[in-house]
C-alpha cells in the first residue's frame, strides 16, 4: 500500500515536473520520498535556486509562502491547508503594524517563522540557522525588536551581548521542554552529548551542548566524536538523524515532542496534492513584493 502510492508519487511528480520539498519534521514516509528535506534556511535556498514548474511543500503554512516569494514562477502546493504554526499566529500583520506605528525607530528582525503578511512590515528575516550572524551585523546603536519567538531572540541577546525588544511569542513545543526534562535525560545517559533547538528556553539551552537549527544538528553530529545524543527538539528529528548516521544512537526527550501541523503533511494528502487536490499558495501582489524584501536580504547576508 505505502509502496504503491510511493511509486505514484514518483510517477505524478515527474510528469508534472515538480519538486517535492519537505522539512525535517515532517512524517517519515514523506521525508523518505522527497527530493529535499532539510531546515528552513536550506529550504528557503532551494525553493529560490530550482527552476520546477511546481514546489510540492511539506511542512507548514509560512515556509510554502516562503517558497512562493522566492519561486514566484512555480506553483506551490502544499498537501494541506491546515498545516499553521502556532508562533506565526501570535504575531499577525494587523498587530505587528500598530506596534510600528508606535515605535518607528525600530529596526524590524523577524524569524522565518512569521506569515508574509508581517514579512512585508519587516527590515531583514532570519532562521535559526542565520540568526547570530545576520543580527551581529545589525546597527546596534538603534533600537531593535526581534519578533515573534521571544525564546530565541533571549537566546540571541545573551550569546551576543544585546538587549533587543522582544515580541512575546514561542513554540509551544519547544517551551514546553523543561530544565527538569534535560537534567533527567542527562542523568539517565551520562555519555551522551545534548543538543537543543534555539527556540528552547535559554536556561534549556544553558544546560546542552549545543543549540542549533536542526541543519545545525546534523552537522553538529557529523563533526562530533560522541556516540550517543539526546534531542531537544520534535520528533521528526529522530528519524531524519538515524537516517543519515546508522552508527549513532539518538535519544529524543518525550514522546510528546510532537508537531502536530508538521504531521498533518501525510503521504495520502501528498498523493491528492499531485493529483490536483492540493491547497495552492497565492498571495497578493502587493504582500508579495514586500514581504521578499526581507527574505532576500536574509539570504544575501547569510
Ligand atoms: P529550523 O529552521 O531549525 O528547521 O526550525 C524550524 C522550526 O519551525 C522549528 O520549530
Ligand atoms: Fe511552529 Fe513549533 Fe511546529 Fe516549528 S515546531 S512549525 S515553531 S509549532
Amino acid at each position: 500500500m505505502i509502496q504503491d502510492m510511493i511509486s505514484r508519487i514518483q510517477k505524478l511528480k515527474e510528469a508534472q515536473h515538480a519538486v517535492i520539498l519537505a522539512h525535517n519534521y515532517v512524517v517519515p514516509e514523506i521525508q523518505d520520498v522527497a527530493d529535499f528535506v532539510g531546515d528552513s534556511l536550506e529550504l528557503s535556498r532551494k525553493a529560490r535556486d530550482n527552476n520546477a514548474e511546481t514546489i510540492i511543500f511539506c511542512g507548514v503554512r509560512f515556509m510554502g509562502e516562503t517558497a512562493k516569494l522566492l519561486c514566484p514562477q512555480a506553483r506551490v502546493i502544499m498537501p494541506t491547508a491546515a498545516a499553521g504554526c502556532p508562533m506565526a499566529d501570535s504575531c499577525l500583520y494587523e498587530g505587528l503594524r500598530a506596534w510600528k506605528a508606535d515605535h518607528p525607530e525600530h529596526t524590524l528582525v523577524a524569524y522565518v517563522n512569521t506569515t508574509a503578511a508581517t514579512k512585508s512590515l519587516v527590515d531583514i528575516c532570519v532562521t535559526s540557522g542565520n540568526a547570530e550572524k545576520i543580527v551581529s551585523k545589525l546597527d546596534h546603536t538603534k533600537p531593535i525588536m526581534f519578533l515573534p519567538d521571544r525564546n530565541l531572540g533571549a537566546n540571541l541577546n545573551h550569546r551576543l551581548g544585546l538587549n533587543m525588544d522582544l515580541w512575546n511569542g514561542c513554540c509551544w513545543l519547544h517551551n514546553g521542554i523543561k530544565v527538569a526534562d534535560i537534567a533527567r535525560a542527562k542523568a539517565e545517559n551520562p555519555d551522551a552529548a545534548v543538543m537543543v533547538h534555539l527556540e528552547c528556553q535559554p536556561e534549556v539551552v544553558a544546560m546542552a551542548d549545543a543549540a542549533l537549527s536542526t541543519a545545525g544538528m546534523l552537522k553538529y553530529v557529523e563533526k562530533s566524536n560522541a556516540k550517543r545524543f539526546i534531542v531537544g527538539t520534535e520528533s521528526g528529528m529522530l528519524h531524519r538523524l538515524e537516517v543519515l548516521f546508522p552508527d549513532r544512537e539518538f535519544i529524543g526527550l518525550e514522546p510528546t515532542l510532537v508537531c502536530h501541523n508538521m504531521k498533518k503533511n501525510t503521504l495520502e494528502l501528498l498523493v491528492d496534492a499531485l493529483e490536483g487536490r492540493g491547497y495552492e499558495i497565492t498571495l497578493p501582489e502587493d504582500i508579495m513584493a514586500s514581504a521578499v524584501r526581507p527574505i532576500e536580504r536574509m539570504l544575501e547576508w547569510s
